[in-house]
């Protein structure tokens, strides 16, 4: 990485982004020092293109529900790179309205799956979970692997309850949404995630004929009275477990960091139970699991920030930095369990902010309540300085996390 105290916008080359960190608690260093020029300010890409960076709160706010910003380029061989997964580069052509419209009926139809209702009758089932998977990280003896036992087999666990999967095939289903994400074995992952949708297909097909209270046989409702496809259904399907798999592993993990280090948060959570609503935000905001996000490209010139985005060019919402933006956030770096207003990025903002995010609470929310209670002396068993990011993610978070207790 470039000197950081030499950083100059005006020199002929722009810093050179680079998404290694030495603290797994920390943003990107470069982060900080372009956040103090600027709103939106320029670098080469780890694949030698040229993107912007937007690492202000508002800016963000501003460019993500922007018109002029999305996802497709004009001609897509020639976009600028950012991140080394299938998805580090544009997904398609300009002017795609077609597939604007088929997101709109994405959200339109899984909107309704995550109502707040549905969350509440999913808690005790993911406070069964996550007891049971306690259960085993005990029995293995301290120290153990929480990434391994805990915060990696849950989330999957509950998208199949949410989905419907019968108990019997929960471990198929994990070990191939375990493949399919797996950027280090590109092939591997192709074909997993065909099996993934091919399953999913089968599942769909077997509870049309038997539906129960789940999302699937929701969707499949649904087909009574809307044009919603089969295709698209299974696309759904697997679309959650996209979403909902590792973001929430890694914020289990960073979370867990985060409380241990902490020590009077997570004495304050054991007293008052209730101050873990206000934890979990404060983890969103905090937790930076590395990796990166999804880039956009700018559809017509824009000018903000006192630069000229134009068009064709990537753009990167560092939400991450955004989230420590002292503008919005006082003493940005500080863990405060009670930090209200607390407007963080983390589930995106705008047109497809996340919309599992209620599920990802409650899945904190629960986890952190729980660990918490069952192991009053959770401790890390290897200094934050030896705890490594997975390589070859998009979404990053860690490789494994020694606790004791
Ligand atoms: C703490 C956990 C989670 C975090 C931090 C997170 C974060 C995000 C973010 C930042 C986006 C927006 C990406 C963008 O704008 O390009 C997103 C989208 C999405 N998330 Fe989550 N997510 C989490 C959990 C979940 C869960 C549990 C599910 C469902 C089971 C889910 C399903 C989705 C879906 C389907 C989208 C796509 C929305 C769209 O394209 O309109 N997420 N998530």
């Amino acid at each position: 990485m470039d000197n950081l105290n030499t950083v100059d916008q005006n020199a002929d080359l722009p810093p050179q982004l680079d998404f290694e960190r030495d603290d797994v608690l920390d943003v990107i260093p470069l982060m900080r020092v372009l956040q103090a020029q600027g709103p939106v300010r320029k670098v080469r890409t780890p694949f030698g293109s040229e993107a912007w960076v937007v690492t202000h709160h508002q800016t963000i706010r501003d460019l993500v529900t922007d018109e002029r910003i999305g996802r497709t380029h004009p001609d897509p061989e020639s976009a600028a790179r950012i991140f080394a997964a299938a998805l580090g580069g544009p997904i398609g052509s300009f002017d795609d309205e077609q597939m604007k419209r088929a997101h709109l009926r994405m959200r339109r139809f899984l909107a309704g799956m995550f109502s707040p209702g549905r969350m509440r009758a999913l808690y005790p089932m993911i406070e069964a979970r996550t007891s049971t998977l306690l259960d085993n990280l005990e029995a293995a003896g301290s120290p153990g692997d929480l990434h391994e036992l805990v915060s990696w087999p849950l989330p999957v666990l509950v998208i199949c309850d949410l989905l419907g999967v019968p108990d019997l095939e929960i471990e198929t289903f994990s070990e191939l949404s375990e493949a399919a994400l797996d950027m280090a074995n590109w092939a591997g992952a192709a074909s997993a995630w065909q099996e993934l949708t091919d399953y999913m297909a089968g599942l769909v097909d077997r509870k049309r004929g038997a539906p129960a209270d789940d999302v699937l046989s929701l969707l499949i409702a649904e087909q009574a009275t809307s044009d919603l496809t089969d295709d698209e259904l299974v696309q759904m399907a697997t679309g959650l477990l996209a979403g909902g798999f590792e973001t929430t592993v890694a914020r289990i993990d960073l979370g867990t960091v985060l409380l241990v280090t902490n020590p009077d948060a997570a004495g304050a959570i054991r007293a008052d139970p209730g101050l873990v609503v206000g934890a979990v935000e404060e983890v969103l905001r905090l937790a930076v699991p590395g990796g990166g996000a999804l880039p956009r490209y700018a559809q017509a010139d824009i000018e903000i920030g006192g630069v000229t985005i134009a068009r064709g060019d990537a753009v990167v919402f560092d939400a991450n930095t955004a989230n420590r933006d002292p503008a919005v956030f006082p003493d940005p770096d500080r863990f405060d369990i009670t930090r209200a207003p607390n407007p963080h990025l983390s589930f995106g903002y705008g047109p497809s902010s996340c919309i599992g995010s209620a599920l990802g609470r409650v899945e904190l929310q629960v986890v952190f309540t729980l660990l918490l209670q069952r192991f009053p002396d959770l401790g890390l068993a290897v200094p934050v300085s030896e705890l490594a990011v997975r390589p070859n993610t998009l979404l990053g978070g860690l490789s494994a996390l020694p606790v004791t207790w």
